[in-house]
């Protein structure tokens, strides 16, 4: 479904040099399929998942998406093909602050298809009954919790019934027991409604419910097991630590 080869990004630093973020990127992700990319923070998740989600485009390489070569469509049917294709969760849940739940769900379908436009308080609101909010649908998203706002969120990355559904940290702001609920639900609809799952994040338990693991460093992305992504990501912590160490002594 999804094809990415030998994809590089730079990018231009206000300095005049360049910056390289990935280095040679290869990916394929099946319909249906969850998977999880790991990698320390700055590794350059983020700017991959843009490139996925067809937001931005690749300095070098090619992606396709659904057969179609990206790099030869124009923006504003990328544009149009990223509305219909792909669905986003967000770390932050980026809700509309002063629109309910159901006109953040609605949201989306007022880009879509002839059907989807005029069905969309109805498709809205079977979208929230699927993440068991439908009688929260008249509420503000700060009259709800963390985890309510992600779930919001979700119906919403779905309702158009992407190919693709892509999560940057989805539980990243949750404490880890709603984080884990957030992740078995967004395996679950992905189940159900046959869209590939890309997850993003640095966390262990997060990755632990992908069928595959990809880890992100130095620019490029190859499989690896739980335990070597565990190994990994340790290794960066203590990296961490002692740069923070020596910056303090
Ligand atoms: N437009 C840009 N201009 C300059 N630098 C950029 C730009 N986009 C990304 N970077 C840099 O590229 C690196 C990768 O960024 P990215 O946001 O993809 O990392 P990440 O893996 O998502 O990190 P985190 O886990 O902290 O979210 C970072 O060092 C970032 O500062
Ligand atoms: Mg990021």
């Amino acid at each position: 479904m999804l094809e990415v080869s030998e994809v590089t990004r730079a990018v231009t630093l206000p300095d005049g040099s360049e910056l390289s973020i990935l280095r040679g990127v290869n990916l394929r992700v099946f319909a249906g399929e969850r998977v999880a990319i790991l990698g320390r923070s700055g590794a350059g998740k983020t700017t991959l998942l843009n490139l996925l989600g067809l937001i931005d485009r690749p300095t070098s390489g090619s992606i396709r998406f659904r057969g179609q070569d990206a790099a030869a469509l124009s923006e504003a049917r990328l544009a149009k093909l990223r509305g219909a294709s792909v669905g986003f969760v967000f770390q932050q849940f980026n809700l509309l602050e002063n629109r309910t739940a159901h006109a953040n769900v609605v949201m989306p379908l007022l880009y879509g298809s002839p059907k989807q436009f005029w069905q969309r308080e109805r498709l809205a609101l079977e979208a929230l009954r699927a993440v068991e909010l439908a009688d929260r649908a008249d509420q503000l998203p700060r009259q709800l919790s963390g985890g309510e706002q992600q779930r919001v969120a979700i119906a919403r990355a779905l309702v158009r019934q992407p190919a693709l559904l892509l999560a940057d940290e989805p539980t990243g702001a949750l404490d880890v027991g709603t984080g884990q609920l957030v992740m078995r639900l967004l395996a679950r609809m992905s189940a159900e409604t046959g869209s590939a799952l890309v997850t993003i994040t640095h966390d262990l338990f997060v990755a632990a419910t992908a069928e595959r693991i990809l880890l992100l460093q130095d620019g490029v992305l190859r499989e690896c097991t739980l335990d070597e992504a565990e190994q990994a990501l340790r290794a960066d912590a203590r990296e961490r630590e002692a740069t923070e160490l020596r910056d303090r002594v």
